[in-house]
């Protein structure tokens, strides 16, 4: 997890940080009163953070005392909503597929989950530190390019 949102979002939901996430991690549900970015999509670009008005998004370090809850209500959100019946995903409240979910309209039919994306993130940090080669890295991504339907001819 990287960032979280806080108590400030509550009632207010003013979405400018949907409107940045590069990777459509934040999830917004009918009913509820606060947007969650999720723990392991988020990539930690901290792009949504100055975004927003209330000052409700933390990194996950830097949470207040008095907000430490939020750090499960974020973490948890997916366990009890799935992220289909969000607003703007497959089969939620979705807005007009031109709107603040460009990803998720655009998404294929077959996606990585959030498995996927920990291990891919843990890969990039690897090659960075010198820990993998790029030769192992490419044998791990393939399966995965392979799961996006993505046919590989030659490695
Ligand atoms: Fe909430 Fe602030 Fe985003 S109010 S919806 S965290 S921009």
């Amino acid at each position: 997890m990287a960032f979280v949102i806080c108590e400030p979002c509550v009632d207010v939901k003013d979405t400018a940080c949907v409107e940045v996430c590069p990777v459509d991690c934040i999830y917004e549900y009918e009913g509820l009163n606060q947007l969650y970015i999720h723990p392991t999509e988020c990539i930690d670009c901290a792009a949504c953070e100055p975004e927003c008005p209330v000052e409700a998004i933390f990194p996950l370090e830097d949470v207040p005392g008095k907000w430490q809850s939020y750090i499960a209500i974020n973490a948890d959100i997916l366990d009890t909503h799935p992220a289909s019946t969000a607003v703007g995903r497959s089969d939620g409240d979705a807005p007009a597929p031109d709107a603040a979910q460009p990803m998720a309209a655009s998404a294929p039919a077959s996606t990585l989950d959030s498995a996927d994306i920990a291990a891919l993130r843990q890969l990039l940090r690897d090659l960075g530190d010198k820990k993998t080669t790029s030769d192992d890295a490419l044998e791990e991504i393939l399966p995965l390019l392979e799961k996006l339907g993505v046919t590989v001819t030659s490695a």
